[in-house]
């Protein structure tokens, strides 16, 4: 009856239209402009149809993922008026399929998110096989549901938990959607279709059943009262998480108030100003730009591993925080793991933290005692090279220094087979210079793990000039295994992310030399959006891992790095202060009954700190925090320039990408490169110009200067 490129629609034997997305050189359904116009075609060939009820399906693996990101970014720069125009014609085609004069019904057998979600919503029933996920990715994007979803949510399903879903932005099973009301069966996936037929006979015969679905979707949400309880408890909550630049959350919320007693279209017209709003803003766009930005990183990891040999067995040298997290993380996923220590204590250490993190997921519910048993069970722990024969990838993960790391590296290469791939979990030694120990270099590369290692989503892999591509492919591959993002960066002392953080903890320094108070300096750091100020990132650091680590990079950048004056975490260093783990560092720690220890402010610490400034230092309060946020990032964004230039990385996208996932850069910022962009290089270099006697990291690259004559941007 109609056949697109994204859908097409048939007469069924038993005469029932079937609607099946399925949208062309895609692996996955969502709803570009293309779509979005076959599905109004198709709906009015319906309408114009004898058809007695109408199935809507898939035929990929997911139902619909949601809105082509990539294609509505373009869209979301237009002016707000146009946009909502945009989300008004959008919502035409939701409502036109809803007011068919005959039932409809979405069978789901996958992933059905955002659009697609609402898709479902707008029919009158919805059928999902256990393989159902739903939900309202939109928040995280900094904007909110625009095909209709926060008006039918809160009408279809439970309207308290509508409020959480929406603005929430998380997914749910299909049994969680079930249990809300957000779907109304449950079948085997082969069931699918014979149980929206029998539902199509039965709204056909009783049309009162379906007068009544229909109506509780036009009207004003009921019970009211209850649902405005439950939008202030979840503004509550919001506001108890702090200031949030991405006011989509906050927004949404208002918006469900404000339409709560309005019947359908009205309520529409509410969500599309609401939209039209969220969408423009800085904000959604870097949020959107990230969400490309992981898609792009996920192809490009796909052209990496294609000669990659899967890791069956891998080993870690050195049971330490990062290689007990490694051990921990393989185990998990599934790959078994050596754990070699020197030392019996470093063993059991690394097992009681595998230990202990197991307990966590078996509390929260997430891993069965069995399951947590038979994953310990993956990591073998050892003091000698038996059996290692069999080892496909080893990390070396033993003290930051290169005599000792050449030493291990050169022992474990004689007991490993001659295709075993060798990579160092180094922070910042050349791994050009580490393969200098190894008779097979090709065989090896870095891994750069993040601490805590189950948690940060980076890893690292270091390109050394020997480095083959079947040993970068087998590392991104065990990387994924892993349920990490790799990101391929090319050797230079600190690699991408630690070369780029390192200016910064510079750029700190010289502000507490110059007489800025670090309360100051954090507070106007977190405010810019990260999760913590530089004083208290180097507490959680280590100040002996920065101290040892910044003598590194001088040494690498001598010119920019080393600052020629003593910086307050050497003061700090030798006066035995290393941060979190001693107890003191910029602030005191105090150890609690549980969680982390708590972070004060103390007089001591402070006086210590202040060393660093010289009699002649600035008054504290003479530094604003315009001023601090301008210094800190100016040093950090022009070493990702140079980063990008000296050809550490290919592409803008993974300077940004390394940074938000490698050390919590605020994503509603997009990344360093994606700030001066912002900024526009014009003006990022007339800024980096006024800071030019703070000394070569400020000094814009002849490259930079030219974007800003020419007004050239890293992103499009
Ligand atoms: N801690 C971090 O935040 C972090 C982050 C990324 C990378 N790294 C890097 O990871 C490496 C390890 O750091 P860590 O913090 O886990 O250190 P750690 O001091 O906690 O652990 C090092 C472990 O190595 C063991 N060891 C020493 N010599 C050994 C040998 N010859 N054979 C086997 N084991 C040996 C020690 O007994 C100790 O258990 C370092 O290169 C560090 O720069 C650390």
């Amino acid at each position: 009856m109609y056949e697109g490129k994204s859908l097409s629609l048939v007469r069924l034997k038993s005469g029932i239209g079937h609607l099946r997305f399925d949208l062309q050189k895609s692996s996955v359904n969502k709803f570009n402009r293309l779509t979005l116009q076959e599905l109004e075609d198709a709906v009015a060939v319906v309408a114009a149809s004898d058809l007695p009820g109408l199935i809507c399906s898939s035929a990929k693996d997911s139902f619909i993922v949601g809105a082509d990101i990539g294609e509505f970014t373009a869209l979301f720069r237009m002016p707000a008026v146009e946009l909502q125009r945009w989300a008004w014609r959008c919502n035409a085609i939701f409502s036109a399929l809803e007011d068919l004069s005959i039932p409809t019904v979405s069978i789901i057998d996958g992933v059905a998110l955002g659009g697609g979600f609402e898709l479902c919503l707008a029919t009158d029933y919805r059928i999902s096989s256990a393989a159902g996920r739903f939900g309202f990715p939109e928040v995280g994007l900094g904007i909110c549901p625009g095909f209709g979803g926060t008006v039918r949510a809160p009408r279809v399903m439970d309207s308290t938990r509508a409020v959480e879903w929406i603005s929430g932005g998380r997914q749910y099973s299909a049994e969680q959607a079930l249990s809300v009301g957000a779907v109304d069966e449950l079948v085997d996936s082969n069931g699918l279709m014979e149980a929206a037929e029998a539902f199509i006979h039965f709204a056909g015969a009783d049309t009162n059943h379906l007068l009544a679905l229909r109506e509780a979707k036009r009207d004003p949400v009921s019970p009211l009262g209850e649902y405005r309880q439950a939008l202030d408890n979840a503004r509550e909550l919001l506001a108890k998480g702090g200031a949030n630049a991405n006011t989509a959350p906050l927004r949404t919320l208002q918006l469900l108030g404000e339409a709560a007693d309005k019947t359908r279209d009205d309520a529409l017209a509410l969500e599309h100003n609401a939209f039209a709003e969220l969408a423009g803003s800085p904000v959604a766009a870097n949020l959107a730009q990230v969400f490309i930005n992981e898609q792009w990183l996920r192809g490009r990891t796909r052209e990496l591993v294609a000669g990659a040999r899967p890791v069956q067995h891998a080993a870690v040298l050195g049971a330490g925080i990062m290689g007990g997290g490694i051990a921990y993380q393989s185990a998990l996923r599934n790959v078994p793991v050596i754990m070699k220590d020197i030392a019996q204590q470093g063993l059991d250490a690394g097992l009681a933290e595998a230990s202990r993190q197991l307990r966590k997921l078996v509390e929260k519910g997430r891993l069965s005692e069995d399951a947590a048993g038979t994953t310990l069970a993956r990591i073998h722990p050892t003091l000698s090279y038996e059996g290692w024969e069999a080892v496909d990838l080893l990390i070396e993960a033993v003290v930051e220094n290169p005599k000792v790391k050449m030493s291990v590296l050169a022992e474990v290469e004689q007991q490993v087979s001659l295709d075993t791939i060798l990579t160092s979990n180094t922070s910042t030694i050349s791994i050009t210079s580490l393969a200098g120990a190894l008779q097979r270099p090709q065989n090896f590369c870095g891994m750069h793990f993040f601490n805590p290692v189950p948690v940060m989503p980076l890893v690292e892999v270091i390109r050394g000039a020997s480095s083959s591509d079947s040993a970068i492919a087998s590392t991104v591959a065990y990387a994924l295994a892993l349920g990490k993002t790799p990101i391929v960066v090319n050797d230079c002392p600190g690699f991408l992310v630690n070369r780029i953080l390192f200016p910064y903890f510079g750029a700190f320094s010289m502000l507490v030399r110059d007489g800025a108070d670090i309360r100051d300096i954090d507070a106007a750091m977190e405010a810019f959006g990260w999760p913590m100020g530089p004083a208290f990132l180097l507490d959680v650091v280590g100040i002996d891992t920065a101290v040892h680590a910044q003598a590194v990079m001088a040494a690498g950048f001598p010119l920019r790095m080393d600052y020629g004056f003593t910086s307050p975490m050497q003061i700090l260093f030798e006066a035995g202060h290393f941060g979190q783990k001693s107890g003191a560092g910029f602030y005191r720690y105090q150890q609690q009954a549980a969680g982390r220890p708590a972070k004060v402010v103390d007089e001591e610490q402070l006086a210590l700190v202040n060393q660093a400034r010289p009699a002649e230092a600035r008054a504290a309060d003479s530094f604003s925090a315009e001023e601090i946020v301008e210094r800190m990032m100016l040093a950090m964004c022009l070493e990702s320039v140079r980063c990008l230039e000296d050809g550490i990385v290919s592409s803008p996208v993974e300077v940004d990408m390394g940074l938000v996932l490698g050390l919590g850069f605020p994503s509603f910022r997009g990344g360093a490169l994606r700030h001066i962009d912002a900024m526009g290089a014009k003006r990022f270099c007339e800024l980096a110009t006024r800071y030019e006697a703070l000394g070569p990291l400020y000094q814009p690259t002849a490259k930079l200067l030219e974007m800003a004559a020419s007004g050239d941007r890293f992103y499009e």
